[in-house]
């Protein structure tokens, strides 16, 4: 059952999109994070230790509790399940934010990432109410740059935090170009010939 607003205000979910429930991790977690990160190919991507270890899990649990960075850390649920599917951070770099995230690979390739990153966004300018969100793909990362572009992510050369890697390709998408595609959208359904 989709959480109300009461629950989405008590349980710690920041938001919701039409399949996916984003909220706080909690202990339980644990079993489901190792289930998705100890894959070689996700860890990799997502830059994270493969093997990936109940320890590995542990930590990065007590670090999403303990952050007073301003940073968001949060798990990915099916709206029916409580079993987590993903995960990533809403980071805080000086007054911006920067996007990262993981779907397991098993629920690859049905259109959540594209969804996550299209609610992450909104929360970002409708919640933070920030104009602009920054994401970063490795140019070895073929997946996350075609779903960041298919978000309408554009690259920019000089991002407005310290630079992590020289492989790293520094992306943004504004408040401006949500709001116009919505209005575009919006046109072509009330009229299918515009
Ligand atoms: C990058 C990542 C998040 C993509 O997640 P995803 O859920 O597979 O993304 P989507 O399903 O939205 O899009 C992936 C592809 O599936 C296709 N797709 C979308 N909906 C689909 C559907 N219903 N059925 C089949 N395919 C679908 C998309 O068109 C896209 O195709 P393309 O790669 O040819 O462009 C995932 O591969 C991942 O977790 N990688 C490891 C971590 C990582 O790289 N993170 C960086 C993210 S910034």
């Amino acid at each position: 059952m989709a959480a109300s607003n009461k629950d989405t205000k008590f349980s710690g979910v920041f938001f919701q999109t039409e399949r996916l429930i984003v909220r706080k991790w909690r202990d339980p977690d644990i079993e489901d994070m190792i289930l998705g990160l100890n894959n070689e190919r996700t860890a990799h991507d997502f830059n994270v230790p493969f093997p990936y270890s109940e320890n590995d899990a542990k930590a990065y649990l007590q670090k999403t509790k303990n952050s007073k960075n301003g940073s968001l850390y949060f798990a990915v649920c099916y709206k029916n399940s409580n079993h987590v599917i993903g995960g990533g951070g809403i980071y805080l770099k000086g007054d911006v934010y920067l996007v990262g995230f993981w779907i397991k690979e098993s629920e690859q390739k049905k259109g959540l990432g594209r969804e996550l990153l299209q609610g992450v966004s909104d929360y970002v300018f409708d919640v933070l109410h920030q104009d602009v969100i920054y994401a970063i793909y490795y140019e070895w990362n073929v997946n996350s740059q075609k779903l960041i572009s298919s978000c309408h992510f554009s690259i920019i050369t000089e991002p407005p935090f310290k630079a992590q890697s020289k492989q790293a390709v520094y992306v943004c998408y504004s408040r401006a170009q949500r709001d116009s595609l919505k209005q575009k959208t919006s046109k072509k359904k009330t009229n299918p010939r515009f």
